[in-house]
């Protein structure tokens, strides 16, 4: 396992982090346990839940199982889902983040937060009021760092000005969803995070098991992710399109010749991805865990990799495609 800086500042994190969303749901207690014991085993030392994540439930295993090491770890969590009834339960109001903070704690069973992340753009609050409370939340010593995930390029970039304008603390990382078969994050937030020096830490990098190669194309299988009956990110209308099943053998055939599974291969093209840190993999059983963990240690050929990029990359767009043409021009 190798360790990587985090975006603008001195936290070192390991280039795997552990998604926990699966705990307390398809994983048990006691697998969840065993996940992150062999995962910290391994070496790695970054895991990433949410305050929402099977209603509190995940945080609590976290905090369970980290708890006589706390200081081995690098505790990523996000405040902003809705959480109660009541208007206030939802967002990033001073008071809602204040209690989200304290909430978090209590489950996690720790006195702070290393990496305290924005989970999606709030249309209410005032940038302002969330960056300053944020800030007063790093100055306690309850959290040590801040991030943002799911933000449009715009939105980060509206709040790191003003953080660099106030004094403020600046996001030092952002969790986008972005894999093989999701690469949105090209057009607009992976330059940003160039230019700012923010971390990009990819969720759903397997695109939710897509890139397992489990899948055929057809109609919604019967097991697994794309069974459960989310929509948006998780809709396998919005995942089975021809364009990732191409992808995906494409995949599967550099897998075969690197005697590597898929999984592993789409996993080590995003440790090689200019201005990715830790792709964030879930892991809803320790056998999947265990094959993901041998997505680190070795490395795809330079030509494996462009391949790969070659054949995920995004259509050219303008203005992208506009400003390219000058891009040499003195
Ligand atoms: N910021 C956000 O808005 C946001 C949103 C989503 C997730 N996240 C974070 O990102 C983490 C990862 O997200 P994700 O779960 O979508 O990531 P993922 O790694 O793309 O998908 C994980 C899922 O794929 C399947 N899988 C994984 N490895 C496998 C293997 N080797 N063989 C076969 N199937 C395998 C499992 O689902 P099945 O067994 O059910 O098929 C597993 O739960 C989450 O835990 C969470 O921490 C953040």
């Amino acid at each position: 396992m190798e360790y990587r800086k985090l975006g603008k500042s001195g936290l070192v994190v390991s280039e795997l982090c552990l998604g926990t969303m699966t705990f307390g749901r398809e994983a048990d207690k006691e697998e969840s346990l065993k996940m992150v014991d062999s995962f910290l085993g391994q070496g790695g030392n970054f895991i990433d839940t949410a305050d929402v994540y099977n209603r509190g439930v995940a945080e609590e295993i976290v905090g369970e199982a980290i708890q006589s090491r706390r200081s081995e770890v690098v505790l990523a969590t996000k405040v902003r889902m809705k959480v109660g009834p009541h208007p206030n339960d939802v967002g990033y109001s001073r008071r809602r983040i204040m209690e989200g903070v304290e909430a978090s704690l209590r489950r996690l069973k720790t006195d702070y937060i290393d990496l305290y992340q924005l989970h999606v753009w709030d249309h209410i609050t005032p940038i302002e009021e969330t960056l300053r409370t944020l800030d007063d939340l790093v100055s306690s010593g309850k959290v040590r760092y801040i991030g943002c995930s799911n933000f449009l390029a715009w939105q980060m970039m509206k709040a790191l000005g003003i953080s660099d304008f106030r004094n403020y603390v600046r996001f030092i990382s952002i969790q986008p969803q972005y894999s093989l078969v999701n690469r949105e994050m090209d057009r607009e937030v992976i330059p940003l995070c160039l230019e700012e020096e923010v971390g990009i830490l990819p969720w759903a990098p397997l695109g939710g098991g897509f890139l397992t190669g489990k899948y055929e194309p057809g109609d919604a299988p019967s097991f697994g992710r794309f069974s459960m009956g989310f929509t948006g990110e998780y809709d396998w209308e919005n995942k089975a399109l021809r364009k990732n099943f191409e992808i995906l053998d494409k995949v599967k055939s550099i897998a075969a010749a690197n005697q590597k599974t898929p999984a592993q291969v789409a996993l080590n093209w995003l440790l090689e991805r200019e201005g990715v840190t830790s792709p964030i993999f879930g892991a809803s059983t320790m056998e999947q865990l265990e094959e993901n963990m041998g997505s680190v240690g070795w490395r795809l050929s330079q030509e494996h990799w462009n391949e790969l990029h070659e054949t995920s990359k995004l259509p050219s767009e303008y203005p992208q495609r506009f400003l390219e043409k000058f891009r040499r021009q003195v």
